[in-house]
C-alpha cells in the first residue's frame, strides 16, 4: 500500500544501520500479518528489548484520522488499537521506534475481509422433476468478492460453479447468484445447498460457507393405488413425499369429525380390518416450506351387507296398478340379483348399485315373496318384501280399458329403469336392462 514511499524508507534504514555503529536494540511488531474480519478489533503491539535508555513511538498508518485508532505508549511497549476494522484498514501500518537517538522500524500488513454470514437462499415452493427453477444464491457484506467461489451441490455432487467476471473490489458488497437448476427424479428430496468458499492462500486465509435450500413437498405417492384388506386382516401402506427438510407425514381418516390421525411411523397400519375401517384416508405431508396431501379410499373385503329391497308404492298395490322392486346396496363390490321366491333370477352385473323389476300391470298372481341378494367372493346377504296385490272390485266399467288388460296377464317384464335409478343414486350408473319373464 505505501509502495515507493516503503521502499525508499527500507532502503534509508539499511544504509543507517550500516552507517552508526552497531545498535543491539530488538524491535517487534505483533502480529506482524493479521487477517481480519470487517467490523472486529485490532490491536499492533510494538515493542522493543535490549534498549539501555529511554523509547520513543510512533506509528504511521496511512488514513485519515477517523481511521487510524489510538496508541498507547508504556515504556518499551506501545500498542496501536484499531476499533471497528473497514475495508479501507487493507493497508501496512508501521511502528517506528527510537532507542537513544536511534531509529528503527517495522510494518505489519493488514488484510480485511468480509464473510459474515451463511448464504441466504428463498425458500422454494416445491422442485419437480424435469421442471427448470430458478435457484438464487446471496451473499452479504462479503469482501473481497472476487476471491470467492460459488458453488451449487447436491449432496457432494458439484452441479455448478459459478464464473463471475473479476470484480473491482473496494468494498464490502452483497452478490446474488442465480442457477437454474432442473431436478432428475433422484435429485428431488436430496440436500440442494449453495456453498460459498473464500479463499486467499497467500494469506493462508480459507473458509467455506454453506446452506441447504428449504423446498417444500412437491411429489408425493402412495405405496398402494387401490387398497384392500380382508376383515380381520393387516394393511399397510406408505407415503412418501419429497422435501427439505424431510415432511412429516401424517395419515388422517375423513369423514370422521375431526378427522383422526392414523398414522404409525408415516404409514398407514389397519389392523384386524372392520368394516368401519374402509372408506377415505389422505396422506398429508408437511415441512416449513409447504404442504402436499394425496387421498386414498381403502376398502374392506368381506361377506356384503344386508341389501335393501323397496316397493315404489306406499302399501299393498292394486291390481293393474305399475309398480317397481328395487334392489339395492351401497357396498361396491356385490352382484345384486332380485327374483321371486322360486323363480328364476333377475341379476345385476357386479358393481351395479341396484337392479330393479317392473311389473307394468300388477296381478293377483304377481303376489308372493321377493327377494334381494347380495354376493361376494366372501359371502351372501339377502333380504325379502311379502308383495301382496289388493284386488279391484269388478263393478268397474270394464269398456274403457279392454285392451290394456288382455296382453298384460301373466306376463310382466323385468326391467332395469335408468330413470328410476337416477332418483336413487345421484351417480350415473350403467344399467344393463335384463329381462326375464314370470309365469
Ligand atoms: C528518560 O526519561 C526520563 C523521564 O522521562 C528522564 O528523567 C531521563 O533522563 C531519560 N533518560 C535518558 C537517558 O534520556
Ligand atoms: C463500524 O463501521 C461501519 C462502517 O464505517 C459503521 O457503519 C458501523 O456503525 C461501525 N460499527 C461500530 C460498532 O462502530
Ligand atoms: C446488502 O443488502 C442489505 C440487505 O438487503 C442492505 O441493507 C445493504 O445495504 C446491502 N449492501 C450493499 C453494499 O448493497
Ligand atoms: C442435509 O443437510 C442437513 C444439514 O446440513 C443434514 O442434517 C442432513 O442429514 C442432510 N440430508 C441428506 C439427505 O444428506
Ligand atoms: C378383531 O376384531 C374383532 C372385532 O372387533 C374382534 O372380535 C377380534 O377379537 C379381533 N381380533 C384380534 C386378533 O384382535
Ligand atoms: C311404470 O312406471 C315406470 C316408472 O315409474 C315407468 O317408467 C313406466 O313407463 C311405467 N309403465 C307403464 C306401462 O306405465
Ligand atoms: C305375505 O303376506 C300375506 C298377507 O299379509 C300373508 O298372508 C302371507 O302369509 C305372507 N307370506 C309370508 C311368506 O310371510
Amino acid at each position: 500500500m505505501c509502495g515507493v514511499k516503503c521502499i525508499t524508507f527500507a532502503l534509508w534504514i539499511n544504509i543507517l544501520s550500516v552507517i552508526t555503529e552497531k545498535n543491539d536494540f530488538i524491535l517487534e511488531l505483533t502480529p506482524p500479518k493479521p487477517v481480519i474480519h470487517v467490523g472486529s478489533d485490532l490491536e499492533l503491539t510494538c515493542r522493543v528489548n535490549a534498549c539501555p535508555g529511554n523509547v520513543t513511538f510512533m506509528w504511521t498508518v496511512l488514513l485519515d484520522n477517523s481511521h487510524s485508532g489510538r496508541s498507547k505508549d508504556e515504556q518499551i511497549v506501545s500498542r496501536l488499537l484499531i476499533r471497528n476494522i473497514t475495508v479501507k484498514h487493507s493497508i501496512s501500518v508501521v511502528c517506528k521506534a527510537t532507542c537513544e537517538g536511534k531509529p528503527r522500524q517495522r510494518t505489519s500488513a493488514i488484510q480485511v475481509f468480509s464473510f459474515p454470514q451463511d448464504p441466504v437462499l428463498p425458500k422454494i415452493k416445491s422442485l419437480i422433476a424435469n421442471q427448470t427453477q430458478k435457484l438464487s444464491c446471496t451473499l452479504y457484506n462479503v469482501f473481497p468478492l472476487n476471491r470467492i467461489q460459488i458453488e451449487w451441490l447436491r449432496g457432494d455432487k458439484i452441479l455448478h460453479v459459478d464464473q463471475h467476471e473479476t470484480f473491482f473490489d473496494d468494498h464490502v458488497q452483497n452478490y446474488s447468484f442465480v442457477f437454474n437448476y432442473t431436478p432428475s427424479v433422484l435429485d428431488l428430496g436430496k440436500n440442494i445447498s449453495c456453498k460459498a468458499t473464500l479463499n486467499m492462500p497467500e494469506i493462508g486465509l480459507y473458509k467455506t460457507r454453506n446452506s441447504n435450500a428449504e423446498y417444500g413437498p412437491g411429489t408425493i405417492s402412495i405405496s398402494s393405488n387401490n387398497p384392500s384388506v380382508k376383515l380381520g386382516e393387516h394393511l399397510e401402506i406408505t407415503c412418501h413425499a419429497d422435501g427439505n427438510p424431510k415432511p412429516t407425514i401424517l395419515w388422517w381418516k375423513e369423514e370422521t369429525e375431526p378427522a383422526q390421525n392414523k398414522s404409525q411411523n408415516e404409514k398407514l397400519i389397519i389392523n384386524n380390518a372392520s368394516w368401519s375401517q374402509a372408506g377415505w384416508y389422505r396422506c398429508d405431508a408437511s415441512n416449513p416450506v409447504g404442504r402436499k396431501q394425496m387421498r386414498v379410499k381403502v376398502i374392506v373385503l368381506g361377506p356384503p351387507k344386508i341389501p335393501k329391497i323397496q316397493l315404489s308404492h306406499r302399501g299393498d298395490p292394486k291390481e293393474g296398478e305399475n309398480i317397481t322392486i328395487l334392489c339395492s346396496s351401497d357396498e361396491g363390490a356385490v352382484k345384486l340379483t332380485l327374483y321371486r321366491q322360486s323363480q328364476s333370477a333377475a341379476s345385476g352385473a357386479v358393481n351395479e348399485p341396484a337392479v330393479l323389476l317392473n311389473i307394468p300391470s300388477v296381478q293377483i298372481t304377481d303376489e308372493g315373496i321377493y327377494i334381494c341378494e347380495a354376493k361376494n367372493d366372501f359371502g351372501i346377504k339377502s333380504c325379502t318384501i311379502n308383495i301382496t296385490v289388493e284386488a279391484q272390485q269388478h263393478e268397474v266399467k270394464m269398456p274403457d280399458l279392454p285392451v290394456a288388460i288382455l296382453p298384460a296377464v301373466g306376463s310382466v317384464s323385468l326391467l332395469t329403469i335408468a330413470g328410476l335409478l337416477i332418483q336413487y343414486f345421484r351417480k350415473k350408473a350403467r344399467i344393463n336392462s335384463s329381462n326375464i319373464t314370470l309365469s
